[in-house]
C-alpha cells in the first residue's frame, strides 16, 4: 500500500499512468490510491514531486536518485562482460569475504520477481557446511531409485535422471581420491529458497546473481544436479534446515576462481524470426 503527501502532489497523473493494476486515480485534482497494489514502488520512483512512499516493510531512505553518468552501462560492455562470463569450475580455498555476499544478496533482493512476490530467501553454504553435504548429494544421486522418483512433483527437469551413470562415476571418484565432482570443490555454494511454485523467479534470480559474482572477480557455476539432489535427500533438507512447504529451487556453487579465460567462445547461430 502506498500513501501520496497531499501538500506535495499537483495531481499530474504520472503514478497514476505508470501503475501496472490501473489503482492511482486522480480524485479532486490529487492522486489517491486504491484498493490494489503490487507494492511496485513506480509510483515512487516517476514522482517528480516525491509525494509517494510505499508502507510496510520498507525502508524510504534507500531510495537513490537516477543519475544517468554513473548509473549506464554501455550496451557494448554488457555484451561483451556475458560473452566474457564461464561457468567456473576451478577454485581457490579462500572463503568469500561477507561484504561481496551482502552485494550478491543486494542483487537478489532487487531483481524483479512475477507479481513482485519477493518470496526467495537465499542459504550460503560455509566451506565446512558445503564439505558436509558433498558425499551425502553424491550418494543421494549414485543410488537414487529413479523407478521411485515421481516425475510430476520433481522441481528439476526429469531428463536429469539419465545422468545417473554419471553420477555413479563422480560418487566413486569422490570414494577414490575425494575429488568432488559435482560440487567442484568450491568454498560456497547458494541455495535459493521458496514455499511456492516459483521455479522461475529462481532461475531469472539465478541469472542476476551470478553475474554479480562476475562483476566482484569471482567466479560461480549453476548447479541443476546439486538442485536435484536437495530435492531429492531428507538428510540434505534437514541439515540446511529447510522448513516445512519450502525447497531448494535452485543453486550455484561459488568462490574466487582458479583458472583464467583469455577468450570468448563459440556458441550455435542464433535462431529468431521477424513475423
Ligand atoms: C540450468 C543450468 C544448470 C546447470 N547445471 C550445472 C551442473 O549441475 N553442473 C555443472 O558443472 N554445470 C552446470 N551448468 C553450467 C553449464 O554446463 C554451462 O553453462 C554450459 O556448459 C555453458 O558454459 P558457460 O557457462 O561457461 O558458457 C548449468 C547451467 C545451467 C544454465
Amino acid at each position: 500500500m502506498i500513501q501520496i503527501d497531499a501538500e506535495k502532489c499537483i495531481g499530474c497523473g504520472t503514478c497514476a499512468a505508470d501503475c501496472p493494476f490501473a489503482s492511482i486515480k486522480i480524485i479532486e485534482g490529487k492522486a489517491s490510491p486504491g484498493k490494489w497494489c503490487l507494492e511496485c514502488g513506480h509510483c515512487t520512483a516517476v514522482c517528480q514531486q516525491k509525494a509517494v512512499t510505499l508502507l510496510g516493510d520498507y525502508d524510504p531512505l534507500e531510495i537513490i536518485e537516477y543519475d544517468p553518468k554513473k548509473f549506464r552501462i554501455e550496451p557494448e560492455n554488457l555484451l561483451n562482460f556475458v560473452k566474457f562470463r564461464r561457468s567456473v569450475r576451478q577454485f581457490t580455498d579462500e572463503p568469500v569475504s561477507d561484504a561481496d555476499i551482502a552485494k550478491i544478496m543486494e542483487m537478489g533482493r532487487y531483481t524483479q520477481t512475477g507479481a513482485n512476490m519477493q518470496g526467495l530467501r537465499y542459504i550460503i553454504l560455509t566451506t565446512e557446511t558445503l564439505r558436509e553435504i558433498t558425499p551425502i548429494a553424491l550418494k543421494t544421486l549414485a543410488e537414487l531409485d529413479i523407478a521411485q522418483v515421481d516425475k510430476k512433483t520433481m522441481r528439476v527437469p526429469y531428463q536429469y535422471l539419465d545422468f545417473q551413470v554419471t553420477w555413479k562415476l563422480w560418487y566413486q571418484v569422490y570414494q577414490k581420491n575425494k575429488r568432488d565432482l559435482l560440487f567442484h570443490g568450491a568454498p560456497h555454494a547458494l541455495l535459493i529458497v521458496s514455499r511456492a511454485c516459483n521455479e522461475v523467479d529462481g532461475c531469472f534470480n539465478i541469472g542476476h546473481l551470478e553475474l554479480m559474482i562476475n562483476t566482484l572477480g569471482l567466479g560461480a557455476c549453476l548447479m541443476g544436479f546439486g538442485t536435484f539432489a536437495f530435492a531429492m535427500s531428507e538428510e540434505l533438507k534437514k541439515i540446511i534446515g529447510l522448513k516445512d512447504g519450502e525447497s531448494v529451487i535452485f543453486s550455484l556453487v561459488f568462490g574466487h576462481p582458479k583458472v583464467e579465460y583469455l577468450r570468448t567462445v563459440n556458441r550455435k547461430k542464433v535462431r529468431y524470426e521477424k513475423i
